[in-house]
């Protein structure tokens, strides 16, 4: 690439970053709650089928469409045609609502973490026991620790593509891999285990005979959202990619990569849940409540405070690596700008002003206390009770407010857009013209150009209104 945008390092360096961003919050308290609530096994099966249709096929073209341009999500599109331009805009808004809220959980696991940290050094690092509830209402500490996890992902991005993105990576997710082993055996040497495997992995296929369509809007939601699709975050990542690299072998191994990680995060959380004796959940209730108590009283003492610290860390680790993704995408818009009209990127000051507009957009995730609102003792309303809506999904938290907006509304329709626009209008050609940019045979021309055609604009248009349905029921 002759200009100075950066790059990655070498093949390995781009897909440990680019699992880094799909291994997150979703993985692990998203995946194996839902897979073990819709059918184990059968949920399982659709959710690896949708991901060989539309999260190899949604990967290959946002990587394509990328490395093309060599651009992030608004110049990607700007230079493909000047008219689409405004899907680019979609993608870097959905940053811009996820990346706050994503930091504000983010310094939510950064407090449990050292937490666990002062507990294993004999100072109490959980001043309650219902802790999770005294901590969402506690307004300079969230505030402090959603800063202090910003402050983590300025310093990480501001270091550039290789120097800092890929450099943490390469050191962050062997760890997290590593981490989440030891978890893992730990938890199946635990009498009760049992339980959670079966939860977990055991199919229940009257599900898909009785409610098919549900399975279907649940897999096909989680799996986009695990694969950090539908936002230009893997157009921007592809940017930083080599002509030499094979595009369509990348878009097989991540979305491989995610899916075994969440496999594996189900086989850390659920077992250690049925070993304690604990109601199996999904959501913050799983990551913070549920998993606490776990190892402060089910495992507890020095191994319990132990076990804890690790499972954070991991936590903390795959959360970093997401939210790096989410503020480069937003850094990115601006650079590009700045080399269209021949500046210099300038990348440690345009990431401050990013991370800067985002903390300030995420502000009131914190604020409200996770819904909590004024009368539970937080600085701020939730949108229901602050504009007068009907409770629901949407309006009962900032959070689920944003999240509606980027995960319910933008990012299906913008994956929606980018397949039709390749599968229609800039044709299937542009995509096996970078992939064979390479030098790689294009394997399965004939599969792409259908799934990008019909298979993918008709899944996320199920997305779209089933994200749309629930988010306000
Ligand atoms: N894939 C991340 C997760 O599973 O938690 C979330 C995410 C990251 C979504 C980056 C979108 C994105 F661009």
């Amino acid at each position: 690439m002759e200009n100075n945008r950066g790059q990655w390092g070498s093949n390995l360096g781009f897909i440990l970053a680019a699992v880094g961003s799909a291994v997150g919050l979703g993985n692990i308290w998203g995946f194996p709650y839902k897979c073990g609530a819709n059918g184990g096994g059968a949920f399982l099966l659709v959710y690896l089928i949708l991901a060989a249709l539309c999260g190899v096929t949604v990967m290959l073209g946002e990587l394509a469409i990328g490395r093309k341009t060599g651009r992030g999500a608004v110049g990607a599109y700007a230079s493909l045609a000047k008219k689409y331009t405004w899907v680019g805009y979609m993608g870097v808004a959905s940053g811009f609502l996820i990346v706050g809220f994503y930091s504000v959980l983010g310094g939510i696991v950064l407090r449990y973490t050292l937490g666990f940290l002062l507990n294993l050094f004999g100072a109490v690092g959980f001043s309650t026991d219902g802790f999770f509830g005294y901590w969402i209402a506690n307004m300079p500490g969230m505030v402090g620790f959603y800063a202090a996890f910003m402050l983590i992902n300025i310093i990480i991005v501001s270091g550039g593509i290789s120097g800092g993105i890929e450099k943490f990576s390469k050191i962050a997710m062997p760890a997290l891999f590593a981490i989440l082993v030891v978890v893992i055996v730990f938890v199946a040497c635990q009498p009760g285990a049992a339980g959670g495997y079966k939860f977990l992995f055991v199919p229940d296929f009257s599900v898909l005979a009785s409610d098919f369509f549900n399975v279907l809007k649940t897999a096909a939601g989680q799996m986009f959202f695990s694969l950090s699709l539908g936002m230009g975050c893997m157009i921007t990542y592809g940017s930083y990619l080599s002509k030499k690299e094979d595009l369509s072998g990348n878009s097989v191994i991540i979305p491989v990569a995610d899916t075994i990680v969440a496999l594996m995060a189900g086989m850390a959380v659920l077992p250690a849940c049925s070993a304690y004796g604990m109601e199996f959940g999904g959501g913050p209730g799983l990551l913070f409540v549920t998993m606490q108590t776990v190892f402060t009283q089910g495992m507890g003492g020095f191994i319990g405070n132990l076990m804890g610290f690790l499972f954070y860390f991991l936590v903390l680790i795959a959360a970093i690596t997401s939210s790096i993704s989410l503020l480069e995408v937003c850094t990115a818009f601006l650079i590009d700008k700045r080399i269209e009209k021949g500046q210099d990127p300038a990348r440690k000051k345009m990431t401050l002003i990013m991370a800067v507009i985002a903390f300030v957009v995420g502000l009131p995730t914190a604020l409200d206390g996770l819904g909590t609102n004024v009368a539970g003792g937080a600085w701020m309303n939730n949108p229901a009770e602050m504009f007068g809506l009907p409770v629901m999904t949407a309006t009962a938290d900032w959070l689920d407010f944003y999240d509606f907006l980027a995960e319910g509304v933008l990012m299906p329709l913008g994956a929606m857009v980018m397949s039709i626009l390749i599968g229609w209008v800039f044709g299937n050609k542009m995509v096996s013209d970078e992939v064979e940019a390479s030098g790689h045979k294009f394997k399965g021309a004939k599969y792409f150009e259908v799934c990008f055609k019909f298979i993918v604009p008709v899944i996320m248009a199920i997305v779209l209104v089933a994200q749309i349905t629930s988010f306000l029921g």
